[in-house]
């Protein structure tokens, strides 16, 4: 959950604790002290209560005149002072200490929290035997519980004050620390995406500039790998072209005059002997075997190497594939659109487009089980598109590599081209893009 939090709320969440807990401690101390401190503070006033209570009764026994030195003693006596007398005389109301609060006092909560204690504090009045009132001590605390709620005040103001400067400074060090993390970040999703050349800026703190450094000289070296990576990839596919060609040659050098010499013999054969019996029928045997061969001898060598390319352009061999295509498999409808402006593209383009084309269509025919094809070569810009796609039943799920989309890959990324599979609109998509930088293209 913690984890979860960003890093700002990370830092400002203890720091809002910190603030809540110090404004409690603030209230409790308050409580604690205030209490004590006002009860300390009304102590004097207590006993010089007492000591008038007792001048009072001193000088009650001793006057004549009891009644009248009482109402003496009461009319002096200031109404808004802390000391009054309460008379016990029946029809008197009970008394009522002062309240805590008045117009200029703190917030009902403030005074709770204080849990004020009672001071009051009543010494009988006699005259005789007759208990006749009270000298009470009630004190005005409203000034006391003031002072209390204007430190409060001060208190919480001077903490709100710290804990805004706290949190600016927090969230501008947070700012400077995250934004080179998060130039970081981006550079690193770029690098996962290939993207080596743009480079991450080196700022932020000592620990961070290193780590971008570090990251930069990363992509670098996956720069340098992913060139080497390319380049073999392209020594490969051409080795690979060399070889088909050197077997394509030898095929048909050798093998060629010699099934022509076989066929030539048998025919000449044929004429001289006899026809009938079991040698006639041998020979019909040997040429339709010699026949095969030829035909099997001319397909290897189609397949082996795009013969027309050279010869004819790349439009025109590729127009070639599909019309064996189209003999091969007449039951699936092939459709094609080409751009004339293949025929300027030659190398090893040329013939990854073209194997490409023959893969993805040998593709179609063993495993789509397909009705239609669409084959589309376009040149759009700087680069190649290539589509090939059917309406048969799609890649399994499961689809493992062979060597022929295995070969695709590695042709494309060694012209550092893209390669995808697709399904849209119940459509199977082999969808390829090459650049084709440093190709020369004649419409
Ligand atoms: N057009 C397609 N429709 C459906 N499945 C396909 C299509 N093209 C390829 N596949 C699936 O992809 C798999 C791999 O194809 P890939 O060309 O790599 O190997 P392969 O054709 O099985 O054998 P080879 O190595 O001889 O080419 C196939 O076995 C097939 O299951
Ligand atoms: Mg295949």
């Amino acid at each position: 959950m913690w984890q979860r939090l960003s890093f700002r709320t990370q830092l400002f969440l203890p720091l809002g604790v910190m603030f809540i807990a110090a404004l409690l401690m603030g209230g409790i101390l308050l409580h604690v002290f205030t209490t004590g401190q006002l009860a300390e503070e009304n102590e004097p006033a207590q006993r010089s209560t007492r000591a008038v209570a007792e001048a009072l009764n001193s000088a009650l026994r001793s006057s004549e005149n009891p009644r009248r030195t009482l109402d003496d003693f009461v009319g002096r006596l200031d109404a808004s002072s802390d000391i009054q007398f309460h008379s016990a005389e029946a029809g008197s109301p009970p008394f009522a200490p002062r309240p805590l609060q008045g117009p200029h006092s703190p917030p009902g909560w403030f005074v709770d929290l204080l849990a004020v204690p009672d001071l009051h504090i009543a010494f009988p009045v006699t005259i005789g035997s007759q208990r006749v009132g009270d000298i009470v001590f009630s004190p005005d605390l409203s000034a006391a519980l003031f002072e209390t709620w204007a430190g409060f005040l001060a208190l919480a103001g001077v903490l709100v004050v710290l804990a805004g400067l706290t949190a600016v400074i927090a969230y501008v060090l947070a700012g400077s620390a995250l934004r080179p993390l998060q130039d970081l970040g981006a550079g690193l999703t770029r690098i996962r995406r290939g993207d080596y050349a743009t480079p991450i800026p080196v700022v932020g703190p000592p620990e961070i500039r290193q780590s971008c450094k570090e990251a930069n000289a990363l992509a670098a070296t996956l720069a340098q790998l992913s060139q080497d990576n390319r380049e073999l990839l392209h020594r490969m596919v051409s080795l690979q072209d060399d070889e088909r060609r050197d077997l394509a040659r030898e095929l048909h050098d050798e093998l060629g005059p010699l099934l022509f010499s076989i066929r030539a013999g048998t025919i000449a054969l044929s004429e001289t002997s006899p026809r009938t019996g079991n040698l006639g029928n041998s020979m019909q045997e040997v040429m339709r075997s010699v026949e095969a061969l030829q035909h099997t001898n001319r397909r290897i060598l189609d397949r082996l190497r795009p013969l027309y390319i050279e010869e004819l352009g790349l439009e025109a061999s590729v127009q070639t594939l599909l019309n064996n295509f189209r003999r091969q498999a007449p039951h699936i409808g092939l459709t094609a659109a080409l751009d004339p402006g293949l025929n300027g593209i030659d190398g090893p383009l040329a013939q990854t487009v073209y194997r490409l084309i023959q893969e993805a269509l040998t593709n179609v025919l063993r495993h789509a089980a397909a009705r239609n094809a669409h084959v589309q070569a376009s040149i759009a810009g700087e680069a190649l598109a290539i589509d090939i796609s059917d309406d048969g039943a799609g890649f399994p799920a499961d689809n493992v590599f062979g060597r022929g989309l295995t070969g695709m890959h590695e042709r494309v990324r060694a012209l550092s081209g893209s390669l995808s599979l697709l399904r849209a609109d119940d459509r199977t998509y082999v969808r390829c893009r090459l650049p084709l930088a440093g190709v020369p293209i004649s419409a």
